[in-house]
């Protein structure tokens, strides 16, 4: 089904709402062009870039949480996502959670005020069966309950979403975090496969949920869709890149789903690979061998999200996808500055001192995803910053813990991973690396001062 969105008239800003609570995050513009709308008389079609031209909302939940912590202020006015993981979360109440959707977007219309047009970045995350290759964020929904995650958690969010109270909202979806990735790595009869991705495999459940979610989503019309992509330090390899590019392509198309439904993707949500790595490149040689041999880069195509985002694009646009998609790069945690940070290019003529010298990126290894030791704010949230890339946004919420470091009962749906404990020696997904997490860390989605702590002291660019 192809769908065509016709153009709107746009319409007058309503009358002033009551309690405006917070200022909104006003983007870095790199790029000149910014729009100014013509109020009533232009139709409100999509446009190429929503957030150019854009305010972006702050989440007030997670600012209240940045203020309160020395030094904080610095960051409490960014924009970062509003995290939609759980059926309960649409209403909120809930930890983490406080805020509900619809509150949250009436706050979004009274930001809104101060700007032309405005952004509000919202994450739906609670697939049948989510994060099958990892515990601490397991979500709620058993592997085939699909209908409920359609009619309790699709179903709502879209009605919400879709009322035209928030019609002159630019409304950024980001859809499923690491689902159908794992649907590529992580399943028989690779070594890194676990038994929860081989049945949501074989069941089609993640499938047939991103392809329900960006259809209804998408069916509405200031509705932007962008689906997870992983990150380079993981579909970066050959065997991964066109096998997924086909897997979203199938995905899109499923059901009543449409490219047309389909915006964009994100790459690096809630992960801590830089956007670029500044002193090697891939394509290096050193002592007559190549960085791709050695064991940091392990014969991945790429070393940072922004070439991978890229290249990703036109692999993406190859299958099927409009040719005017762009990427998002999340950079809340992609920064390694502090004491440590390289300052150019290693002399080493041996790969892998040489690259231990050159990068950034100070994880064991670009499989580790819980809570890094050492990783800072990344670049803060900017509009076109990169060929092919919509922006640099913060979706996940620094300060907001990936798992907890030990076992922790709650009624969240989060289990306990060994990845964020610092003592595991970890798996075949890590390659048998340290977890490289911080310790005394809380379960997913808390607070974690110690970590918001270092995140602003290894800030890069530093703040
Ligand atoms: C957690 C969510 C949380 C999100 C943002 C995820 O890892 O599972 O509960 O809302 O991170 O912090």
């Amino acid at each position: 089904m192809s769908r065509t969105n016709p153009p709107r008239l746009r319409r007058r800003k309503t009358a002033l709402l009551a309690g405006a609570l917070l200022g909104a995050g006003v983007m870095t513009v790199s790029t000149l062009g910014v729009a100014s709308a013509n109020e009533d008389a232009q139709p409100l079609a999509r446009v190429d870039n929503p957030y150019e031209g854009a305010g972006v909302y702050v989440n007030p939940d997670w600012s209240a949480n940045a203020a309160a912590e020395p030094g904080g202020e610095a960051i409490a006015n960014e924009p970062t996502g509003v995290w939609l993981d759980r059926i309960e979360a649409i209403d909120g109440g809930s930890a983490g959670n406080s805020t509900g959707l619809r509150e949250h977007l009436d706050n979004a219309l009274v930001q809104a005020q101060d700007h032309e047009n405005f952004v509000f970045q919202v994450v739906v995350y609670n697939l049948p069966g989510r994060d099958c290759a990892a515990l601490a964020s397991n979500g709620q929904l058993a592997p085939d309950d699909l209908a409920t995650y359609q009619s309790d958690f699709i179903d709502p969010i879209a009605e919400i979403i879709g009322d035209p109270a928030y019609a002159d909202l630019r409304i950024v979806t980001v859809i499923e975090i690491d689902s159908l990735p794992n649907l590529i790595t992580n399943v028989s009869p690779r070594e890194t496969a676990t038994p929860e991705c081989d049945e949501m495999l074989a069941n089609g459940n993640y499938v047939n949920g991103v392809a329900y979610a960006i259809e209804q989503l998408g069916a509405i019309e200031n509705v932007y869709n962008y689906i997870d992509a992983g990150h380079y330090g993981w579909i970066g390899w050959d065997d991964n890149f066109g096998a997924s590019a086909d897997l979203f392509a199938e995905t899109a198309t499923t059901g009543g789903a449409s490219f047309d439904d389909v915006h964009g993707f994100i790459v690096n949500t809630a992960n801590f690979g830089p956007a670029v790595e500044p002193y090697y490149d891939v394509t290096d040689t050193v002592g007559g061998s190549s960085v791709r041999e050695g064991s940091w880069v392990d014969w991945n195509n790429y070393n940072d999200n922004q070439s991978f985002a890229q290249a990703f694009r036109t692999e993406l646009v190859s299958k099927g996808f409009a040719s005017d998609i762009g990427m998002l790069i999340d950079t809340s945690r992609s920064g390694w500055g502090g004491p440590d940070r390289p300052t150019g290019t290693s002399t080493a003529t041996d790969v892998d001192t040489y690259v231990d010298e050159s990068r950034v990126d100070k994880r064991f290894q670009t499989g580790n995803w819980c809570n890094q030791a050492g990783a800072g704010l990344g670049e803060r949230p900017e509009v076109a910053p990169a060929e092919g890339i919509d922006a640099y946004v913060w979706i996940k919420p620094p300060g907001e813990s990936d798992g907890s470091s030990e076992e922790i009962p709650n009624d969240e749906g989060k289990g306990f991973d060994r990845m964020c404990d610092p003592t595991y020696e970890g798996n075949p997904r890590n390659n048998h690396n340290m977890s490289g997490a911080l310790g005394d860390a809380p379960i997913s989605g808390h607070w974690f001062s110690a970590q918001f702590q270092e995140l602003l002291a290894n800030a890069y660019p530093p703040l």
